[in-house]
């Protein structure tokens, strides 16, 4: 239970220096990304993933803006399901280090987003 905790700070404090992505410039979906996460260019405010579930293929990399959604800038982390002009896929927006991959660094973020968004939706409703 202190290891989770542990980790959570650590990648708060990296945080503050340079954000990290996984960077993948074309990625298969039916094969798990073992990219290592890498440095943004200073600016980077957030971590992009777009699929593309017709082609199968994916692509990662590093944001210099906030997150949107519906077209609103500066939104929480988020992921949409897009489908134009035959191809149906999606866009996931996060924020903090390695955000853009699934397993374990991704949690924490995960989880303070929803609450986040849940809290936003409280506010909404
Ligand atoms: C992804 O990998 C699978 C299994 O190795 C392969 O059959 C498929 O053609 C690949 N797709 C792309 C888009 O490279
Ligand atoms: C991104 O969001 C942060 C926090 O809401 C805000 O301070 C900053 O100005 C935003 N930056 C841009 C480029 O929108
Ligand atoms: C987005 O598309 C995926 C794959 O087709 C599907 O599993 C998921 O439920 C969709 N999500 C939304 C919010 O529509």
């Amino acid at each position: 239970m202190i290891r989770p905790i542990f980790l959570t700070l650590v990648v708060a404090v990296y945080t503050a220096s340079a954000l990290q992505c996984r960077i993948v410039a074309t990625g298969n979906l039916s094969i798990p990304d073992t990219s290592p996460v890498q440095e943004c260019a200073i600016g980077s405010l957030s971590c992009l993933k777009v699929v593309d579930y017709t082609r199968g293929t994916y692509t990662k990399q590093c944001q210099t803006m906030n997150c949107t959604m519906n077209g609103l800038a500066n939104s929480v982390a988020n992921c949409q399901n897009t489908s134009a002009f035959g191809v149906s896929g999606a866009t996931c927006c996060c924020y903090g280090d390695g955000c853009n991959s699934a397993p374990k660094t991704g949690i924490a973020t995960v989880i303070g987003s929803s609450l986040v968004l849940a809290a936003l939706m409280k506010v909404i409703a």
